[in-house]
C-alpha cells in the first residue's frame, strides 16, 4: 500500500521517454526574442573600450546589453562577488561582457560577433600555490593575499602524535578539474507573467536561491520575480552558481519580451564552473600495530576569481582530509585560492573525493608498508559510535556502519588477504579463480583495489538546514486526491519520485492519488537546494511533517485539509577560526568500494573489469534508483580517474568540446558494477533515510589507483590515469 521502499516506476518517466517532458531548450513563447552572450574568452584583462554601435544597428537586433544596465551588478552563492556583465577587468575566460537580443538566434550570433572590444591583455595568475606568495598580484580586490578562505583544524598534539608513530607516510597529491558534462547545456526562458513578475523558465538545483540572486541583480523586490524549473537534464553542482538566470530575467524584465537562449556544448563548457583542482601534502604517521596516531594535512584548491561555493567545498575537504578515520592528533591547513582559472564550484562529493583520494591513497600505502590487509588496517582506524572525528565531536544519527560497509564490501567482493600488498598481484589464477570475468589478454596484469569514505548530508557547518512543504487532502470520507507542494529540484536524480513516495507512506494511500506541484517559486515554499546529497533527507523530513499536520486537520472534519511544515534540522557549528572544532553536520552518509582493474603494460590502458560498492543509505526509499545513483556516481568518478582530462593553458580551456574532453562512454565503464545497499537507520532521517547521490563517488579514484599499483607496483600520485601517465609511470619504475 505505502510502497514505501519499492522500486516503482519513476513519475517522470514515461513523459521523458516518449519526449513530451519539456525540458528549458524545448520551450518558445510567442513572440520571443533570442540571446546570445559575448564571453571574454580571455582569462586576465583590462576592457580598454567596448564599442557596440555596430551590433546595435545589425539586422534583427532589438538591444545590446552591457555592465551598466545590470542595476546591481553583482552574483554569486557564497558572496555576491562576481559582476552579472563585466565591463572592466577580465578575470576568468567565462566572464560575460555584453547580451545581443535579437528576432533570431542566428541575428543575434551574427551582432555579437560585431562588438568591438578593446582589452589590455594582463599576465594570468594560474598557479594557486604561487598565488599565495607575498607580494603575487591580487585577482579580486575582496581577497588579501588571493586567499578566499583558510580552515584550520587542530585536535590534540602533532608533534607528540608523530612521536608515537613507528611509520610514517608522506605524500603528494594533486586531483584534477572536473567538467559535469550533463546531458543539456544551459537553457531558459524568460517572461513577465500575467502578474507583472519577470518569470525564469530554466534548469537549476534551487528556484528560491536563483529567485534571490535574480531578485537582487535586478534590484526587484522578491515577489517580483518567479522562477520554475521544468525537466532538467542533469545538475551535479554544476547548476548550483548562476548562468542564465540573471541574463535571461533582466533582457525580459527591461523589454517585457519573452526571451530566449540555449547555450552551445562549448559556451557550456566555458561558461559555468569545474570541480576544484586541489594539491594535497598528506602526511600520516601509525603504530607497527596499525593504529593511526596522526594526521598533518595541507589542501591548496584553486577557486577561480571569484567565491562560488568554494568555502563550502573546502570545508567538505578540509573535514575529509583524516578519511573516514578516527585520528587522535589532527593538524590540517586547508586554503582555497583565487587565480585567474576557470571558475571551480560544487560537483559531486564538494570537496569529498578530493580528500579522500589523498586520504584513503595514504591509508593504502600504509597498509603495504605495515604489511597489514587494506581491509584489516581500515577496520582498526574506522570511525564508529562516539569516536571523536578531527572537529572533536562525535558523528550524529545513532548508526555509524563504517565497519559494517567496510566488511561487507571486503565479502561480496571476494577480498582475499593483502589486497594492494601485492600478494595478489599477477595472481588472479590462483588467488582469485572464483571470479568470472573474461580471461587476461597478454600484456595485460589485474590488480584489486578498496577504499571507503563518509559523506556528510546537508549545508550545515552552522547553517540551519530547512526545508518546507505543503500537502493539500481532498475528498470527503476518504482521501481521494493529495497535491503536494514541493520545491525539489528534479534533475534526473528522481527526488519527485521519492518525495511522492514518501507522502504516500506517511498518508497510506497509493501513490496514484498524489499529485505534485513542484519548484516553481510561485507555487511552493522553500525546499533549499538539491544538493549536498540533502533532498531525501530534508525534503522528506518536511513531507513527512507536512502529511501528519494535514492528517491531523483531516481527522478533524477539515475538508479540504492544508498543512505547511517547514522542517528544521538539528543544528550545527562551524568550524571555530582556531581548532575548527564545531559539530560541522546533521547527517552522514557511509560507503565503501573494490574494483578489479586490468592494465596493459603496453599501451597504458586501465580498464575498470568490476565495482562492488557497498552503500549505507539508512532506508532505500527506492532501490532501483539508488541503483541508479550507484552506477552513475561510478561511471562519473571512473571518467575523473581515468579518461577526462580537462586541460587549460594560461588560464584558457583547451578542451571544450567531448571531441576534446572524452567522458566515459558503454564500452569505458565497468562491465559490472554491484550495488549493495544497506540499511543502518539514521536517527533523524525520514524513515531513517540518509542522502546518497554523492558518496559512491568519493571512494572510486582511491580504489582504482590502490588497484593499479596492485596491479603494476606503481603508484599515481596524480590522475587522470590515461595511457600517457600510466606509461610514464612504469617506465619510471623500470
Ligand atoms: Mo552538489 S556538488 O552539493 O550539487
Amino acid at each position: 500500500m505505502t510502497q514505501l521502499g519499492e522500486s516503482i516506476t519513476r513519475i517522470d518517466a514515461r513523459a521523458k521517454v516518449t519526449g513530451d517532458a519539456l525540458f528549458p531548450g524545448d520551450i518558445n513563447l510567442p513572440g520571443q526574442l533570442w540571446m546570445k552572450v559575448l564571453f571574454a574568452r580571455r582569462p586576465h584583462a583590462r576592457i580598454k573600450r567596448l564599442d557596440v554601435s555596430k551590433a546595435q544597428t545589425a539586422p534583427g537586433v532589438v538591444r545590446v546589453f552591457t555592465a551598466r544596465d545590470v542595476p546591481v551588478n553583482e552574483f554569486g552563492l557564497g558572496s555576491k562577488d562576481a559582476p552579472v556583465l563585466n565591463g572592466d577587468e577580465i578575470r576568468w575566460v567565462g566572464e560575460k561582457i555584453a547580451l545581443v537580443v535579437a528576432e533570431t538566434e542566428k541575428q543575434a550570433e551574427h551582432a555579437r560577433d560585431l562588438i568591438a572590444v578593446e582589452y589590455a591583455d594582463l599576465p594570468p595568475l594560474t598557479d594557486p600555490r604561487d598565488a599565495m606568495k607575498s607580494g603575487a598580484p591580487q585577482v579580486h580586490p575582496a581577497y588579501a593575499n588571493n586567499v578566499i578562505k583558510h580552515i584550520p583544524i587542530r585536535k590534540g598534539d602533532i608533534a607528540q602524535g608523530f612521536a608515537q608513530a613507528d611509520v610514517i607516510m608522506e605524500g603528494d597529491y594533486h586531483t584534477p578539474y572536473q567538467e559535469h558534462a550533463y546531458l543539456q547545456p544551459e537553457a531558459g526562458v524568460a517572461s513577465i507573467d500575467d502578474v507583472g513578475r519577470v518569470t525564469v523558465v530554466v534548469g537549476g538545483q534551487w528556484v528560491h536561491e536563483d529567485q534571490e540572486q535574480i531578485a537582487h541583480a535586478l534590484g526587484l523586490p522578491l515577489d517580483k520575480v518567479r522562477v520554475i524549473y521544468p525537466a532538467t537534464g542533469g545538475a551535479f553542482g554544476g547548476r548550483e552558481d548562476m548562468s542564465v538566470q540573471v541574463i535571461l530575467a533582466l533582457a525580459a524584465w527591461k523589454l517585457n519580451r519573452p526571451i530566449k537562449i540555449i547555450w552551445s556544448r562549448e559556451e557550456s563548457m566555458i561558461g559555468h564552473h569545474k570541480r576544484h583542482p586541489m594539491w594535497i601534502t598528506h602526511k600520516l604517521g601509525a603504530t607497527r600495530d596499525g593504529k593511526l596516531v596522526a594526521a598533518q594535512v595541507q589542501i591548496i584548491s584553486d577557486a577561480g576569481p571569484y567565491m562560488y561555493t568554494s568555502p563550502k567545498v573546502l570545508g567538505n575537504a578540509a573535514f575529509g582530509a583524516t578519511g573516514p578515520y578516527a585520528v587522535p592528533n589532527v593538524h590540517v591547513d586547508a586554503y582555497t585560492v583565487a587565480t585567474n582559472n576557470i571558475v571551480s564550484g560544487a560537483f559531486r562529493g564538494f570537496g569529498g573525493p578530493q580528500a579522500h583520494f589523498a586520504a584513503e591513497t595514504q591509508m593504502n600505502k600504509l597498509a603495504e608498508k605495515l604489511g597489514i590487509d587494506p581491509v584489516e588496517l581500515r577496520l582498526k582506524n574506522v570511525l564508529r559510535a562516539g569516536s571523536l572525528l578531527s572537529t572533536q565531536t562525535p558523528l550524529p544519527g545513532g548508526n555509524v556502519s563504517l565497519p559494517q560497509v567496510v566488511e561487507r564490501c571486503a565479502k561480496e567482493f571476494g577480498w582475499k588477504g593483502k589486497g594492494t600488498g601485492g600478494t595478489q598481484r599477477n595472481s588472479r589464477n590462483t588467488q582469485h579463480a572464483s571470479f568470472d570475468s573474461a580471461p587476461l589478454r597478454s600484456g595485460r596484469v589485474t590488480g584489486f583495489g578498496f577504499a571507503c569514505a563518509l559523506k556528510n548530508i546537508g549545508f550545515s557547518f552552522g547553517y540551519q538546514e530547512n526545508a518546507a512543504a505543503t500537502v493539500e487532502l481532498h475528498g470527503d470520507a476518504t482521501i481521494d486526491k493529495v497535491i503536494v507542494h514541493h520545491a525539489a529540484a528534479e534533475v534526473g536524480q528522481g527526488t519527485h519520485t521519492a518525495l511522492a513516495q514518501m507522502a504516500a507512506s506517511a498518508l497510506g494511500v497509493p501513490i496514484e492519488k498524489i499529485e505534485m506541484i513542484v519548484s516553481d517559486t510561485a507555487q511552493t515554499g522553500n525546499a533549499g537546494s538539491v544538493s549536498a546529497s540533502r533532498m531525501t533527507y530534508m525534503g522528506g523530513n518536511a513531507i513527512k511533517g507536512a502529511c501528519e499536520l494535514a492528517l491531523k486537520k483531516w481527522s478533524d472534519e477539515e475538508r479540504p485539509a492544508i498543512a505547511s511544515y517547514q522542517y528544521l534540522a538539528p543544528p550545527t557549528t562551524n568550524f571555530d577560526p582556531e581548532t575548527g572544532k564545531s559539530k560541522p553536520n546533521v547527517a552522514y552518509g557511509y560507503v565503501a568500494q573494490a574494483v578489479e582493474v586490468e592494465v596493459d603494460t603496453e599501451t597504458g590502458q586501465v580498464r575498470v573489469v568490476r565495482v562492488t560498492s557497498v552503500d549505507d543509505v539508512g532506508k532505500a526509499i527506492n532501490p532501483r534508483m539508488i541503483e541508479g545513483q550507484i552506477e552513475g556516481a561510478v561511471a562519473q568518478a571512473q571518467g575523473w580517474t581515468i579518461q577526462e582530462n580537462f586541460q587549460t593553458k594560461d588560464g584558457r580551456v583547451l578542451t571544450p568540446y567531448f571531441s576534446t574532453y572524452l567522458i566515459p562512454g558503454i564500452l569505458d565503464v565497468p562491465d559490472k558494477v554491484d550495488s549493495v545497499i544497506l540499511e543502518y537507520p539514521d536517527r533523524d532521517g525520514p524513515w531513517g533515510a540518509r542522502g546518497m547521490a554523492e558518496m559512491p563517488f568519493i571512494p572510486l579514484a582511491p580504489a582504482i589507483v590502490a588497484a593499479v599499483h596492485d596491479a603494476t607496483g606503481v603508484w599515481c600520485d596524480e590522475f587522470p590515469l590515461t595511457p600517457w601517465r600510466v606509461l610514464d609511470e612504469l617506465k619510471k619504475k623500470n
